[in-house]
């Protein structure tokens, strides 16, 4: 039997990537994070395609597209993120390349080059995929679709926790507004823009451990 292709899309720090990954453990299906390939992008284009200005050249990052081969190894078990054959996926979560991916992925051309990788990937099913557009744009026939949503007090809060966790020093006030900016320019984009599919399940897990959003989010997945 064909095993299903699952999106999961929402804002930022909704737990979606963590929670994709344990379901896919669970189900036993191969997990995407979708956000780690405009990640691995942005990557690129802070290590090569820099004005004098310190900024990125758009232009020049649209032009070197075909110098920029992205694929997931299995590590373990764990898909990790390879840029022109180079483990990047420490790499792709620093803070510069936070700062500038929602930019990045803002541009249809990136969009567009992004597209073939994500359904290459799951043409077969077996695959959990989280990201922004998955249910409305990259697989609008998914045979689940979840969004995940929580209140901006407590994703802040959750983000403030694991930059701590990590060494970082960072103050409440501006994790939420990093958050809010994200969520703004992402929401708001004209190209796939982070939206709810009409279909899609919605699960707000603000007063939810990740635990039951899980279990929530299975009881809704029949038949594998
Ligand atoms: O999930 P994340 O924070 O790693 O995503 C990084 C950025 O990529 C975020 O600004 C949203 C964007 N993104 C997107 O536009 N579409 C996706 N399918 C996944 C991520």
């Amino acid at each position: 039997m064909r095993k299903p292709v699952i999106a999961v899309d929402g804002f930022s720090s909704t737990g979606k990537s963590s929670i994709s990954k344990i379901i896919a453990e669970k189900l036993g299906l191969v997990h995407m994070d979708t956000g780690a390939l405009y990640r691995g992008v942005t990557y690129y284009a802070l290590s090569c395609c820099m004005n004098d200005h310190g900024q990125i050249n758009l232009k020049s990052l649209l032009s070197h597209f075909n110098e920029i081969h992205l694929d997931f190894r299995n590590i373990n078990g764990c898909l990790e993120l390879f840029l022109n054959g180079k483990n990047i996926c420490t790499e792709i979560r620093a803070a510069e390349v936070s700062a500038s991916v929602s930019l990045i992925a803002a541009q249809k051309e990136v969009r567009d080059f992004l597209l073939d990788t994500q359904r290459n990937m799951a043409q077969n099913g077996g695959v959990i995929l989280d990201g922004r557009d998955i249910g409305t744009v990259v697989f609008p026939d998914a045979d689940y679709k979840f969004f995940l949503t929580a209140s901006i007090e407590e994703r802040t809060n959750r983000r403030f926790k694991e930059l701590e966790s990590l060494g970082y020093t960072v103050s409440f006030d501006d994790v939420a507004e990093n958050l809010q900016t994200r969520d703004r320019i992402d929401s708001e984009r004209e190209v796939a823009p982070l939206k709810k599919a009409g279909d899609a399940i919605v699960i707000d897990n603000t007063f939810l451990t990740k635990e039951e959003t899980i279990q929530l989010m299975l009881s809704y997945i029949k038949d594998i």
